[in-house]
C-alpha cells in the first residue's frame, strides 16, 4: 500500500464519519451539531510503563478516534449520547457524580468535573459520542474519550488552556474522577500528535521532541481481539512495586526521585538490596527509558534493524521482567518476529490484552499480513485483526461551523 493511497482513505474517511455524526446528532437531538471534534488513540512505539516513572516513552496518535458533535444549551444539563453502546447518559454541572450503571459516562463526568474546578463555567451540552477505537485494545479509547470532551468544551466556550493543560486535565479525570491511576503518556499524544511523527515525550519535564516516523517501513497494528482484563488492578500494583524500589534505591542513592533517576550501572550495582519482584519491575523500568533515548537515536539514522531489534527486547522485558503480557500477545508478537522484513514486534499499551505493533519494512505488509494472521489463528483459534497505521495529529475541530 503506498502513502498516498493511505493519505485518499483517511481523508475520505474523516469525511464520511463526520458526516454520519452530524446525522446522528440531528436524529438524536433535532438541528445540527454547533461543533464536531475528533481526538486520536494513539499506538507506543516503545517505552511501556515508564511514564509513571517519570521516563520517557515513544507513542504515535493514529487514525483511529473518538468524534465528538455537539451544541450548547441554555441551562446546566449534559446530555451525552454514546452510539456505541446505544445509551444517553444525562448529568447536571451543578452536581457532578459518578455514574455506577452508566460507566462510560464517567469520563465525560470526570473532565466536566475538573474543568469547573479550575474555575471555568462550562455550559451545558447536548452530545453525540462514536469512535472506533475498540474498548480495552490498548489504543487508548479512554484518553481520546476525555480530550475530545475537553476540547469541544474548550471550543464552545472559548477557554484558554495550552494542549499541555489540557491532556493533564484529562489525566487527572481518569486518575481521581474514573480511579485509573494512569501516566500522562495517552492523553499527551491525543492533544498533541503530529501527523507523520512520534512523539519521544519526557514525563517529568513533559517536554516532548517530534520524530520523523521512517517512510520506507510501516507501523502495523495487529489486535489480538482479547481484551484486557486485570489491567486496573495489576497497573496499580505494578506502580506500587515501582514506588517500594525507589524507596529501598533511596537508601544508597539519595538523589533518586524516581526510577528515571537510576542508571543502568547504578541498578547493576545496588539490585541485590531489593527484593525479586521489584527488583524485576525495576530493571524493566531502567533498562526500558534507556531503550527508548537508544531508539529514537536508531529512528534518526534511519537504522530501522535498531530501532526493531530495541522494540523486540522490550517486549521480551513485558513479559518476563514487568509480567504484563499474555499468552496471545506473545505469539502475536513471536509470529511476526518470524516474517521476514520485519525490524521488531512488540506488545503496546498497558498489556494483559491488546495489540502488538509492528515495524514492518513496505515490501513486507502483506506477508506479515497473511502469515501472523494464520499462525495466530492456528495457535488461538482467534481471527485476528490486522491494520496500517497512520501517525495523525492531535485534538482537532473536524467540521466548519
Ligand atoms: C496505559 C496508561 C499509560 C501508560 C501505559 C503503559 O495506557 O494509560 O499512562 O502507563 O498504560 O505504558
Amino acid at each position: 500500500m503506498t502513502r498516498m493511497g493511505n493519505v485518499k482513505r483517511e481523508t475520505s474517511n474523516v469525511k464520511r464519519e463526520t458526516s454520519n455524526v452530524r446525522q446522528r446528532f440531528a436524529e438524536v437531538f433535532g438541528g445540527e451539531p454547533v461543533a464536531v471534534v475528533r481526538a486520536p488513540g494513539r499506538v507506543n512505539l516503545i517505552g511501556e510503563h515508564t511514564d509513571y516513572n517519570d521516563g520517557y516513552v515513544l507513542p504515535v496518535a493514529i487514525d483511529r478516534s473518538v468524534l465528538v458533535a455537539a451544541a450548547p444549551r441554555d441551562d446546566r444539563q449534559v446530555v451525552i449520547h454514546a452510539l456505541g453502546f446505544g445509551e444517553s447518559a444525562t448529568f447536571s454541572l451543578d452536581d457532578i457524580e459518578h455514574d455506577q450503571a452508566k460507566t462510560w459516562s464517567n469520563y465525560q463526568r470526570g473532565v466536566a468535573y475538573f474543568l469547573e474546578e479550575r474555575g471555568i463555567t462550562l455550559p451545558g451540552l447536548n452530545a453525540v459520542v462514536v469512535g472506533d477505537i475498540p474498548i480495552g485494545s490498548g489504543l487508548s479509547s479512554s484518553a481520546a474519550v476525555e480530550v475530545s470532551m475537553a476540547y469541544i468544551w474548550q471550543v464552545l466556550a472559548g477557554f484558554e488552556l495550552s494542549r499541555v493543560e489540557l491532556a493533564l486535565l484529562c489525566q487527572r479525570a481518569e486518575n481521581e474522577f474514573v480511579g485509573m491511576n494512569c501516566g500522562i503518556m495517552d492523553q499527551f499524544v491525543s492533544a498533541l500528535g503530529r501527523r507523520d511523527h512520534a512523539l519521544l515525550i519526557d514525563c517529568r519535564s513533559l517536554n516532548y521532541k517530534l520524530v520523523p516516523l521512517p517512510t520506507e517501513a510501516a507501523v502495523v497494528v495487529a489486535d489480538t481481539m482479547k481484551r484486557r482484563g486485570l489491567v486496573d488492578s495489576e497497573y496499580n500494583t505494578r506502580r506500587q512495586e515501582c514506588e517500594e524500589g525507589v524507596r529501598i534505591l533511596q537508601r544508597y542513592l539519595p538523589e533518586v526521585q524516581a526510577l528515571r533517576d537510576v542508571s543502568t550501572d547504578q541498578f547493576g550495582e545496588f539490585k541485590g538490596q531489593l527484593p525479586e519482584k521489584v527488583r524485576q519491575r525495576c530493571r524493566h523500568i531502567i533498562y526500558e527509558n534507556e531503550r527508548v533515548l537508544r531508539g529514537v537515536a536508531a529512528l534518526q539514522a534511519s537504522d530501522l534493524d535498531t530501532f526493531g531489534r530495541l522494540m523486540s527486547e522490550s517486549h521480551a522485558s513485558l513479559r518476563d521482567d514487568y509480567e504484563v503480557s499474555c499468552p496471545e500477545l506473545d505469539i502475536m508478537a513471536e509470529a511476526a518476529w518470524k516474517v521476514e522484513g520485519v525490524y521488531g514486534s512488540r506488545m503496546t499499551g498497558a498489556g494483559f490484552g491488546g495489540c502488538t505493533v509492528s515495524l514492518v519494512a513496505e515490501e513486507a505488509v502483506e506477508d506479515f499480513r497473511a502469515q501472523v494472521a494464520a499462525t495466530y489463528e492456528e495457535a488461538t483459534g482467534i481471527v485476528p485483526q490486522i491494520t496500517i497505521c497512520r501517525a495523525e495529529g492531535g485534538v482537532t475541530e473536524v467540521s466548519p461551523r
